[in-house]
């Protein structure tokens, strides 16, 4: 499936962009933009950015300050469709959805084919349409009320007891489970995709779990097995006995003294050496994805959820590609990721356990904003508003540590950490 953002009028006109994977494009006037408009004053530094997963496109404007227009309508945000017109100053873009018929010369200039196929639920039974490339495409599909009440009260996984809930994120629950066969206590993750879901998809899904499964190290958590039932993914990995990292800072009132939150940061640091050294980049470094069991100083801290989030957006399961619901740590991402989302390099990950640090050791987010402000206003605070120092913060912290920390989160990847295993070492020497 493919989406064009084809250029009718403006500097650009009569080019095309297209999108055949999830992809972020950026419109401003700031040189990193994806469509950058330097002359054009209406146009504001960091105007709006396009998230896409053909076919799927969600506008959002960052605040701008003239507007961005979607068929002759200012909007905030918006899911577009083909056909929409995105308008802002001279520059007009038309959003086409569809596939690129065979033999076509320059799939560019082509104009797309669009199908719609009925799609069941796999849960109710219920129908709805859905875009697919052809008329028979098979797609496993769960209606929006089905995703709701399966998030609310999951159903069992053939093979394994639920014992109880342990947490709910954005794409699903986690739940404790015991495999029938042999007792044995484990997580199971479920994961519920927002979307009509391809085989094609879903099979290219499974395969990146698999290669993720190939990780093992002290600090991640390892995986057991994996599977769809009912048109639910699950996902079954070890369970650990402790909280993340997130709810263990809350135990302690908010924040974590400083050299138990720098043994938790030291053993991420150590897991992604490994990982990084192998080519994974884990793309969603959070408090939340990091448990920990043991307490100080024997706690053992483990990373979960590699490359889990990219995975799932990427194969079409998820709407958006940076956040959506992901929302909440979207605060985390670095301005590269943001911008590129498909080339993320380890700095992102540093970025990432950078910005965890700073929120275990101060429960405070490191950008001057509030952890619930919108989207469009942390995107625009990551691109543009420098961090707060953490002596400001958390004038307890000692400074060689503080510089560590901000070391991570300079915005420039190049003038980063650049390696786990440095920041990892620095952090060894600083006290
Ligand atoms: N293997 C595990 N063992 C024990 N508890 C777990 C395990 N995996 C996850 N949890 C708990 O379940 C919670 C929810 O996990 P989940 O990954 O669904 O959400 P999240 O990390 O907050 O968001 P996201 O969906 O973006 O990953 C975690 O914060 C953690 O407390
Ligand atoms: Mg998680």
């Amino acid at each position: 499936m493919n989406l064009n953002l084809r250029v009718l009028a403006g500097p650009y006109q009569g080019r095309v962009f297209t999108f055949t994977q999830a992809d972020t494009f950026l419109i401003g006037r700031t040189t990193d933009s994806h469509l950058y408009l330097p002359e054009d004053r209406f146009f504001s530094r960091h105007h709006c950015i396009l998230e896409i997963t053909p076919p799927h496109c969600r506008l959002r404007d960052l605040g701008s300050t003239n507007g961005t227009f979607v068929n002759g309508q200012r909007v905030s945000e918006a899911d577009l469709k083909n056909g929409d017109r995105i308008q802002g100053g001279e520059t007009v873009l038309l959003v086409e959805v569809g596939e690129v018929p065979e033999q076509s010369p320059d799939p560019d200039a082509e104009e797309l084919k669009s199908t719609v196929v009925s799609v069941e639920c796999l849960n109710c039974g219920r129908y709805d349409q859905a875009q697919a490339s052809a008329a028979g495409e098979r797609m496993s599909f769960l209606c929006e009320d089905c995703r709701i009440e399966l998030k609310n009260a999951p159903q069992p996984i053939p093979g394994y007891d639920m014992v109880r809930v342990l947490g709910r994120g954005g794409m699903g629950c986690v739940m404790l489970g015991r495999d029938q066969k042999t007792g044995k206590t484990v997580a199971i993750k479920t994961l519920l995709p927002e979307f009509a879901v391809t085989d094609k998809a879903m099979k290219r899904f499974m395969r990146e779990i698999d290669v993720a499964s190939a990780l093992k190290h002290a600090n991640i958590v390892d995986f057991i097995d994996r599977g769809t039932h009912n048109g639910v993914v699950y996902l079954i990995t070890e369970f650990i006995d402790g909280p993340d990292a997130a709810k263990l800072a809350d135990q302690r009132g908010g924040q974590l003294p400083t050299p138990e939150a720098l043994d938790i940061i030291s053993q991420v640091l150590d897991a992604l050496a490994y990982a990084h050294s192998l080519g994974y980049i884990h793309r969603d470094i959070k408090d939340q994805n990091i448990l920990v069991s043991g307490t100080w100083p024997n706690a053992r801290a483990k990373l979960t959820d590699f490359g889990l989030a990219k995975s799932f957006t990427q194969s079409g399961m998820s709407g958006v590609t940076m956040a959506g619901e992901m929302a909440g740590t979207l605060a985390y991402m670095p301005p590269e990721q943001l911008r590129n989302f498909r080339d993320v390099k380890p700095q992102s990950d540093i970025y990432a356990v950078g910005m965890t640090a700073y929120s275990l050791l101060t429960n405070e987010l490191a950008l001057n904003i509030a952890r619930k402000c919108s989207m469009a206003e942390t995107i625009k605070a990551i691109f543009e508003q420098p961090i707060v120092p953490l002596r400001q913060r958390a004038p307890h912290i000692p400074l060689k540590v503080c510089e560590i920390i901000e070391r991570a989160l300079v915005k420039d990847p190049t003038q980063r950490w650049q390696s786990a295993a440095a920041m990892r070492n620095a952090l060894a020497h600083s006290g």
